[in-house]
């Protein structure tokens, strides 16, 4: 199957097609509700994606609706492509197009499994049924939408040929792009890139300049990134990723790493995007902290290190000339190198200002609200820096509904075995609550406390913290997900800051909390419920 094919001549531009809200929300624990997604969305269409697939609609009601708001709201006609997924199956398809009719530019995302493991063991089904069921599907999309994208799922272990012909198939009833996945990240860069070439090449009707080529690759073997411009060297003009690369297992490929490779190594690729890049870092920090998913702090472009030197010869070479040890420059991503800092007699209009520069132009009610919090972490904190700022900005407006407000937190701890919590809570129906308790470390008297108050089942998966900034006085950053103890195990991630890490720990616990409380509705609280099995990292 090796072969020395050239790639077609194509345009410059790779269209991003975004999943972060289909693909990425099948990650363990993202679930996003309807509101969360269309403010995504509307950040995404901001951040210049081409393509924005919104949900899988026939999964259920809700997904169904989510995608069409998102159409109705997003889908404008100056806006990205609002596409939906659906199985080569005739409900999937028209549950999807029941969603994404409402875009001004709306696309049905078709899929069948090409590879002989998936074929015989999931779907029971030959290779000439799957041929032809890609057939009728790709047609039946097509009487609906102008705009049809298929995929060879698990494409990666499939036979190149094979792979090939079913292409050809999409392609000959009206498919317009053709997605070829490293489903479960199984290639090696310069395999996917070759198998890219070939399949371009030995598609009937591949060539056609109206068909654009897509890569969509998985992070199993840490590869993704490697393997999505390997595919678009070879051909492709789409790539499929997500935000901070979130997705099934080991996630997708990052969207900051496949666009910050093509802008920075403009000279190799010599392509572009459509991506305004200076919005990566804030729309990174609301994918974390909507799905409860916390960045690594090394990771690539979004991570808290990505731009920290911390070596002494590093520190030396950065201060003589900023490109010794830097590729890029924080600005690009959206991180500001500002040295304004603001204190406690900053005013409103120079926290306003900042915002703007920062890219949040906040209404006056919302800057009242920012205002209020920045004037509290400021008789704590001498200097409020960008970073704090924008924790700041995402505690206030990028909470869930508050079911339960957290208005007091009061902690005994030290080395006398008992830590205690005090804790004032404004329940739903307006009244303060007034608990005490006793646990192992501060977080879990505080969490006990909470619990005795809230009085939801569930069961505390994953707690980090990190500071936000260096110093001692540096804010707490804490994320929790939390799951259903109801046998579904939904999860819910909730986030908090606070110059206090454990008001941090408080507030993102309470986050989460009230994140399931909109999902599973007060209806299904037990008044005995109790937290399991309470166990926090290092936190205590
Ligand atoms: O990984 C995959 O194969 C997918 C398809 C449904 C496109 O996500
Ligand atoms: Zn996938």
């Amino acid at each position: 199957m090796e072969s020395d094919v050239q790639p077609a001549v194509r345009s410059n531009h790779v269209r991003i097609f975004d999943t972060t809200l289909r693909d990425g929300e099948q990650s363990p624990g993202a679930s996003l509700n309807s509101a969360e997604k269309l403010e995504i969305a509307r950040h995404l269409a901001s951040l210049g994606v081409d393509i924005i697939e919104a949900g899988f609609p026939a999964a259920s009601p809700d997904d169904l609706m989510a995608v069409r708001r998102i159409a109705e709201e997003v889908g404008k006609a100056d806006g990205p492509i609002i596409c939906g997924l659906a199985r080569c199956v005739k409900n999937d398809i028209d549950k999807c197009w029941e969603a994404v009719q409402y875009a001004a530019k709306p696309r049905i995302h078709t899929f069948i499994s090409t590879s002989d493991i998936h074929l015989k063991y999931q779907f029971n089904m030959t290779r000439e049924q799957a041929l032809q069921r890609a057939r009728d599907m790709v047609r039946h999309a097509r009487s609906l939408c102008a705009d049809v994208e298929f995929s060879t799922m698990d494409a990666g272990r499939s036979e190149w040929a094979y792979v090939a012909q079913v292409c050809g198939v999409a392609i000959e009833e009206g498919a317009t792009t053709i997605n070829v996945p490293d489903t479960v990240g199984y290639m090696m860069p310069d395999e996917y890139g070759r198998m890219m070439a070939w399949v371009i090449e030995n598609t009937p009707g591949g060539k056609n300049p109206n068909v654009i080529w897509s890569v969509h690759c998985h992070n199993d073997l840490g590869l993704a990134t490697a393997n999505t411009l390997a595919g678009i060297n070879a051909g492709a003009r789409q790539a499929e990723v997500t935000i901070n690369g979130i997705g099934e297992r080991a996630g997708n490929t990052a969207l900051e790493e496949v666009v910050m490779a093509i802008n920075t190594r403009r000279d190799f690729h010599k392509l572009e995007t459509g991506i305004d890049t200076k919005q990566i870092s804030r729309i990174s920090r609301l994918v974390a902290n909507y799905t409860g998913i916390s960045i690594q702090p090394n990771k690539a472009i979004v991570g808290a290190n990505a731009f920290a030197h911390e070596a002494g010869i590093h520190q030396d070479g950065q201060l003589k000339n900023r490109e010794t040890y830097e590729i890029m420059t924080p600005e690009s991503v959206g991180l500001s190198d500002s040295k304004l800092v603001l204190g406690k007699h900053s005013g409103r209009h120079a926290v306003k200002a900042r915002l703007r520069d920062l890219g949040y132009p906040l209404a006056d009610a919302e800057l009242d609200e920012v205002f209020k919090r920045f004037k509290e972490v400021a008789d704590k904190k001498k200097h409020i820096t960008d970073a704090d700022l924008q924790a700041i900005v995402s505690d206030q407006m990028q909470g869930p509904a508050e079911f339960y407000k957290l208005r007091g937190i009061q902690v005994t701890c030290g080395q006398l075995d008992m830590p205690t919590a005090t804790l004032k809570m404004e329940g739903p129906d307006g009244k303060l609550y007034i608990e005490a308790a006793v646990g192992v470390g501060p977080v879990d008297a505080v969490y006990t406390a909470i619990d005795r108050i809230v009085k939801v089942p569930n069961k505390l998966l994953e707690f980090a913290v990190h500071a936000i900034t260096e110093g001692v006085d540096a804010q707490g950053e804490v994320t929790v997900r939390i799951c259903t103890q109801d046998g579904e195990y939904q999860t819910f991630g909730g986030h908090g800051s606070d110059p206090d890490i454990i008001v941090a720990s408080g507030k993102a616990y309470l986050a989460a909390l009230n994140r399931m409380l909109a999902a599973v509705g007060t209806a299904d609280i037990s008044p005995e419920g109790e937290r399991a099995a309470v166990h926090l990292p290092g936190a205590d």
